[in-house]
């Protein structure tokens, strides 16, 4: 069964707990927390503190996608604050496999992220290394882009050569994912998809969830 991972950076901030709860009711397996640094990617906007403070709210896992410049520097202080899976650009990251790494050796599940441009070929070499791969179909930075189709033959190839290779990491879509791109993502091979505009830009949560599941 195809995973819902909710962005909150589409969420009302001013009212963050109760939007999270309204998502897990609503059937939402992840929470994607979306941390930009203003200097890999051309937004700001969550730090430790916040995933901090939506910790006590859901049990869910907190998905954490770094944006960031020198992530190997915060991977311990958003372990702290409680991520369950901490994601790491391969764009971003020299030392890959020292990032990667790092981030288990603090009990939290480590996943690459590639953006659109990117070829597979790319993280070929950590495969066997990582939890899960997350596939950026829109370039990172804001919510309510649209889907870039060109990436879809990228979940084929990394599903394959997950097969090939005996591996069992999740596959994440993250990017203009709604009720008419969910499909085609999840016949490619897609294990988790995150929806930001998609779930809180409607009125009924739940409503937006079941649209974008009963859409594959
Ligand atoms: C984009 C973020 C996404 C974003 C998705 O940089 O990584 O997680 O919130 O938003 P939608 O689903 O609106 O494209
Ligand atoms: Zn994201």
């Amino acid at each position: 069964m195809t995973k819902i991972a909710p962005s909150i950076l589409s969420a009302d901030f001013a009212k963050l707990g109760q939007e999270i709860k309204e998502v897990v009711d609503g059937g939402a397996d992840y929470i994607h927390i979306d941390v930009m640094d203003g200097h890999f990617v051309p937004n700001i906007t969550i730090g430790p503190l916040i995933v901090d403070a939506v910790r006590p709210v859901t049990d869910l896992p907190l998905d954490v996608h770094l944006m960031i410049e020198n992530a190997e520097q915060y991977v311990e202080a958003f372990a702290k604050a409680g991520a369950d899976i901490i994601t790491v650009h391969q764009e971003a990251n020299v030392h890959l496999h020292r990032t990667i790494q790092l981030i288990k050796s603090h009990g939290v599940k480590a996943g690459v992220v590639i953006n659109p441009a990117t070829p597979s070929e790319t993280i070929k070499p950590i495969l066997q290394d990582v939890d899960l791969v997350l596939l950026m179909t829109v370039n990172p930075g804001f919510g309510g882009q649209s889907f870039i189709e060109s990436v879809v033959p990228k979940i084929q190839q990394i599903s394959q050569w997950r097969k090939e290779l005996g591996l069992s990491f999740e596959i994440e879509i993250d990017g203009g994912v709604n009720k008419d791109t969910a499909r085609t993502c999840v016949e490619a091979g897609a294990d988790v998809l995150v929806a930001g505009s998609a779930v809180f830009n409607k009125e009924d949560r739940k409503a937006a969830i079941d649209a974008i599941k009963n859409a594959y």
